[in-house]
């Protein structure tokens, strides 16, 4: 059960123009089996340049938690509040990042081309132009230090060799702060980020799970 959970929380972020505060009170999803609720009554807080860390056995409702906070499950009651306005549809896509547990890319395309795509695609037209996303692809994999993989193939850890397990989980992360979200949700992040990568991307914020 989410009681389970331990919070344990840095603030050596520093704020910024795109700083945003995240907030939840007695979330409650609806029951999977009877009376059974995976997350009942959780509360917590994100200030601006924090990283909230959700420890907990496996099974407690850590993904659970992160699919909430990113607005993909549906709650029964309470409410999440980005610098205290209702979380919506809006705010959701404009402001929270969310790096799922399990990766899903395609496994013939290579890190770069993968992080092209997704910049071509995700980047508005009316802000960048198509050297800028190209330039931004770049930065993103100079700082999460990607660099000697960025023509290695993903693979799909199966027949066809390729990235690394903590490559591909820095893949994931690298494409959702391409469009600079404010708080960032990073299910099982742990061994992946080291402290002072945390803090060099945007956002500055957000919530990890391990
Ligand atoms: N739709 C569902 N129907 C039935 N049970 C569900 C459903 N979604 C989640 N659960 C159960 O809720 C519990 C919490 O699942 P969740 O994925 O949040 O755990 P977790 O803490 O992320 O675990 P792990 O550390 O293994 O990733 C589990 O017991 C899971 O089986
Ligand atoms: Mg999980």
């Amino acid at each position: 059960m989410i009681s389970n959970f331990n919070h344990c929380r840095s603030d050596k972020g520093r704020e910024n123009e795109n700083s945003c505060e995240l907030s939840f009170f007695n979330i409650r999803t609806s029951p999977v089996s009877g009376n059974n609720f995976v997350l009942q009554d959780i509360s917590g807080e994100v200030k601006p340049g924090e990283i909230l860390a959700v420890m907990g056995s496996t099974g407690c409702g850590k993904t659970s938690l992160l699919s909430a906070l990113s607005g993909r499950l549906r709650l029964q009651s309470g409410s999440i509040r980005l610098n205290g306005e209702q979380l919506c549809k809006r705010l959701r896509r404009s402001k929270i990042g969310y790096v799922l547990q399990h990766d899903v890319f395609f496994a013939d395309l290579t890190l770069k081309q993968t992080l092209v795509y997704t910049a071509l695609l995700r980047l508005p037209d009316k802000k960048y132009t198509v050297k800028e996303k190209l330039e931004k692809v770049d930065k993103i994999i100079a700082t999460l230090e990607l660099g000697a993989c960025q023509n290695n193939v993903i693979g799909d850890g199966y027949r066809k060799r390729g990235l690394s397990g903590g490559e591909k989980k820095r893949l994931s992360i690298a494409t959702e702060i391409m469009d600079d979200p404010s708080v960032l949700l990073i299910d099982q992040s742990a061994g992946v980020l080291k402290p002072d990568l945390v803090h060099a991307p945007r956002p500055k914020g957000g919530v990890g799970t391990h």
